[in-house]
């Protein structure tokens, strides 16, 4: 038998070996999904969406089993999740705790808000410097506009 806090920690399965990424805003989970690339991979990858978060009220967490991301691979989701915590497992211990840091540069997954930028015209790879603030921006690397945190698109 499960105490009722044991029930409510058993929402998604432990897994043995892999990355825990926590505390997303249940909004962004799509997003972070398709940022690391997530619905192309063949290893086992488990989620749960709008559960209960004393800080967030609703979060989400994504488990990736046999799978440990590249600083610079993971830390893109800082743009978009920034209090997303990043939990190492290896057999069945969290080896590993931090939060995700934001880049100083982001190349590809944005689109520049600027219709007249070259990247918009061209088949070419987006590049911003990361501007961090209250909330984050991106100031593009071709035609200088800045694209704000409401309006960043992932592509
Ligand atoms: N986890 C997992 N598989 C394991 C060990 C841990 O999926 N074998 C998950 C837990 O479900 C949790 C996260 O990894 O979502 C971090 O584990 P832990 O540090 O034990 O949990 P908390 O103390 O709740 O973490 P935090 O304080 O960061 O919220
Ligand atoms: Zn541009």
């Amino acid at each position: 038998m499960f105490t009722t806090m044991e029930k409510k920690e058993l929402k998604v399965s432990a897994i043995k070996n892999g990355t825990v990424i926590d505390h997303i805003p249940a909004k962004d989970l799509f997003k972070v999904i398709r940022i690391l690339g997530l619905d192309r991979i063949d290893t086992p990858v488990t989620f749960g969406n709008n559960l209960d978060s004393q800080k967030f009220g609703k979060k989400a967490i994504i488990k990736v089993s046999d799978k440990f991301f590249e600083d610079k691979e993971i830390n893109k989701i800082a743009l978009i999740a920034p209090t997303a915590n990043l939990n190492i497992i290896r057999d069945y211990e969290v080896k590993e705790k931090r939060p995700v840091e934001l880049p100083a540069t982001i190349k590809g997954i944005c689109k520049c808000i600027n219709p007249k930028c070259i990247t918009n015209a061209e088949p070419m790879p987006t590049k911003f410097d990361v501007i961090a603030g209250d909330t984050v921006s991106l100031k593009c690397f071709y035609c200088g506009k800045v694209t704000d945190h409401d309006h960043i698109e992932i592509v």
